[in-house]
């Protein structure tokens, strides 16, 4: 009977399969034209003069926007509270500050249209050779840019002075690539004015009530005459949570042409008008006792950043948090600014990048000390968050790594490297554990009753792919006692109630949180009814004596019952609303340090002659609380651990150091893993109920999964080859 902990299948799955359901670029809309932007060919400079006359004449163009007669926009300043992805406004100004920027913008009857005029506009630039990140000096280019969401540097005890006097010091430098996002949907916004002068904007984003707001903000437009809407996803990965240049530009245009306008990226714009995951240049100490007790741990990281914005990636966070260090932990984060557009969050933003350095230092670590991998993780071990001092909610760290060990047969590893063989190949296994950040949000869902006893759940939160459709369908049956096929979710509409947006793998834990608070405000108005309302069956029994199931209400230990059709007929209702308003206490302000945790383990094997590294199996064991749907759970963690397998051996985005432009720009030049390259992947989930996340007992999980599969497959190509390679990705060369 109940849903809740089922491996239910997706509710929207027909709906995809069958074409059904609507992404953002398939809606029609009346009477649509067509945008196409035009891209700087230069990274740093400015536009010295642009000639659109031939453009403007060109077969059914309406009109072409440059710097000189676009709407001017408000610029803002950074905040952490506004979901912009680059602060820096499209067609404002002549300046040209990366390459790929939008310098105009056509609006044409057809696509080929728009796209063709484009190339009849004639643009002179005054060119200056632009800032590129290099790896190698990054650390003397580096500056400290103002704080963001959290500090920037952090020191408990003195990480340096027990480093100094370790038995055992580790100190390397790990190098992560850029890398882009890449989802399957382009990025595309539809905007329609309407005659009151409300906007619709139809928009891939996984935040609708962010977009309606930054809108609001830069065009000035009240947030009441502004509707954002975004049923499915395509896949998002971060880079479709802040909103970017080209959703500002449609809106104008739709405005400037008085018609609905789409704009659509191309995958290769999907390079510069969006966001990418910035590289790293991390560098890790640590030292420990010889019995492999870390005493000092020192993680530092430095990203490269766009001239305009100050975005870090907070790799070093991961070690403020994951293991204790009796002498100290120091972190420090710091930028360096280029001539590239503003990097954002991928897919799992700071824990994927940091967790690179910190696992595969511990494993350095464990080769100093000779001390087994796993059993080095579990001596350093803690109970409480060494940053905050504060206790973890709860922590089934020890259960992952010793559970994912029995399941990956660890105890039969050969410790030494170069030790295991099969046939031609060398063998290598590897482990890595890690620590993700659990985020509590405010949310607002609503739940009707409807009088033929069915249920609808409305909020603007979002289903990215992840399956939020399905979980919060489940909830609300089980809290209402209906049968799942009883229960309809509509998301990603900002007429809905105010969600949060699908980021930070937040969304069982908090919007669906609401779901259940709202489901429960519609049972016990239900109740209400049933025990006072007209010709009511329960009269005179008492609240708590009434149950839910099979989509009616009982009284407890007595053979009466009504469905809930039936108690809204009586009363003469079409409906019963619950609201649900969930309201955590915000994470810095608990009394616990609430994170997910992970052990995963990697066999690969490795081609000595062409140093070419395969995947074998992967065993990815998880604490992620309460997980209230096995089965779009386990989809979550082999999409993670691909993920991860990308990252460690395939992905990069490659900057041409002349032109400073991305220079991949599309799938043929950007690796990601296929289904050739997976083999079995055996997921565990060991974690339970976690009072303190959530309501549901659940704790972020989505992320977590793409965290510490690099290390892990590192660590494992270590084992196999005597190689460690501390730069991603791990590619044939650097094992040759
Ligand atoms: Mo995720 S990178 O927090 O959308």
């Amino acid at each position: 009977m109940n849903a809740v902990g089922q491996p239910i299948s997706r509710v929207d799955g027909r709906l995809k399969v069958t074409g059904g359901a609507r992404y953002t670029a398939d809606i029609p809309l009346q009477a649509i034209v067509h945008a196409a932007m035009v891209y700087s060919t230069i990274a740093n400079g400015r536009v010295a003069a642009i000639d659109s006359t031939a453009a403007e004449d060109a077969p059914g163009v309406l009109v072409v926007l440059t710097y000189k007669n676009m709407p001017r926009m408000n610029q803002l300043a950074w905040s952490h509270l506004r979901p912009q992805g680059q602060t820096y406004l499209p067609l404002q100004d002549d300046r040209i500050y990366y390459s790929g920027q939008p310098i105009a913008l056509v609006v044409a009857a057809t696509l080929d249209q728009a796209t063709h005029a484009g190339t009849l506009i004639k643009v002179a630039y005054e060119s200056s050779s632009p800032a590129v990140f290099d790896r190698r000096t990054a650390k003397e280019d580096a500056v400290e840019p103002p704080q963001r969401m959290w500090p920037l540097s952090s020191s408990v005890g003195d990480a340096d002075e027990a480093i100094a006097r370790a038995d055992v010091r580790i100190e390397q430098t790990y190098t992560l690539p850029d890398r882009h996002h890449n989802p399957m949907e382009p990025h595309v916004t539809l905007a329609v004015w309407d005659d009151a002068g409300t906007l619709t904007l139809y928009d891939s984003t996984q935040m609708v009530v962010g977009t309606r707001k930054l809108v609001s903000l830069v065009l000035g437009i009240a947030e009441d005459k502004i509707n954002v809407v975004c049923e499915f996803l395509g896949g998002g990965f971060g880079g479709k949570s802040w909103s970017w240049p080209h959703t500002l530009l449609a809106a104008v245009a739709a405005k400037v042409v008085n018609r609905p306008v789409r704009l659509q990226l191309s995958r290769a714009q999907m390079y510069s008008m969006v966001g990418h995951q910035a590289a790293t240049v991390q560098t890790i100490a640590l030292g420990a006792t010889r019995d492999g007790k870390l005493i000092g741990i020192r993680h530092d990281s430095v990203n490269p950043t766009s001239v305009f914005d100050d975005y870090v990636e907070y790799a070093a966070m991961v070690s403020r948090h994951l293991w204790r260090a009796s002498g100290g932990i120091a972190t420090s984060h710091k930028v360096v600014h280029v001539n590239r557009n503003s990097p954002v969050v991928l897919r799992a933003p700071m824990e994927a990048q940091g967790h690179f350095a910190l696992e595969s230092a511990m494993d350095e670590l464990a080769y100093a000390t000779g001390i087994d991998p796993v059993g080095l993780r579990l001596g350093n071990d803690t109970d409480t968050d060494p940053y905050s001092g504060r206790p973890f909610s709860t922590r089934a760290l020890r259960e992952c790594l010793t559970k994912g060990a029995a399941r990956f047969g660890w105890d039969k590893r050969a410790p030494e490297p170069r030790s295991m063989r099969d046939g031609r190949y060398f063998i290598g296994q590897g482990v890595a554990a890690a620590i993700f950040t659990h985020w509590r949000w405010p949310g607002k869902a609503r739940v009707t009753l409807n009088s033929d006893g069915s249920a609808l759940v409305e909020a603007a939160a979002h289903d990215i792919g992840t399956g939020t459709y399905t979980v919060m369908a489940q909830v609300a049956a089980d809290t209402l006692g209906l049968a799942l096929d009883r229960v309809a979710v509509r998301l990603g509409d900002t007429r809905l109630p105010e969600s949060h947006p699908a980021i930070g793998s937040s969304t069982v834990a908090n919007a669906t949180a609401a779901v259940m608070l709202a489901a429960k405000a519609a049972r016990e108005k239900a109740m209400e009814l049933a025990l006072t309302g007209r010709d009511a069956p329960f009269a005179g029994a008492a609240p708590g004596d009434v149950i839910v199931g099979d989509g009616r209400l009982s009284l407890v230990r007595m053979n009466q019952n009504i469905t809930y059709a039936e108690l809204l007929a009586r009363n003469e209702l079409s409906n019963l609303v619950g609201d649900g308003n969930y309201d955590p206490v915000e994470e810095i302000k608990g009394l616990k340090a609430i994170f997910s945790f992970s052990a995963v383990f990697a066999e690969v094997r490795v081609d000595p002659e062409l140093g070419l590294v395969r995947l074998n199996r992967f065993v990815g064991a998880y604490d992620a609380g309460r997980i209230i749907n096995p089965k779009t759970a386990r989809s979550q963690a082999i999409g993670g651990i691909i993920w991860g397998a990308g990252q460690a051996l395939l992905e990069q985005s490659e900057t041409d150091p002349a032109s400073g432009q991305f220079i991949n720009r599309n799938y043929s030049g950007y690796l990601v893993p296929t289904n050739a390259d997976i083999p079995e992947l055996d997921v565990l989930f060991v974690g339970g109920f976690d009072e303190e996340a959530s309501p549901l007992g659940a704790k972020g999980l989505g992320e977590l999964t793409a965290v510490s599969v690099a290390p892990a497959i590192a660590n494992a190509v270590y084992h196999a080859t005597g190689k460690r390679v501390r730069d991603l990705p791990i590619t044939i060369e650097k094992l040759l």
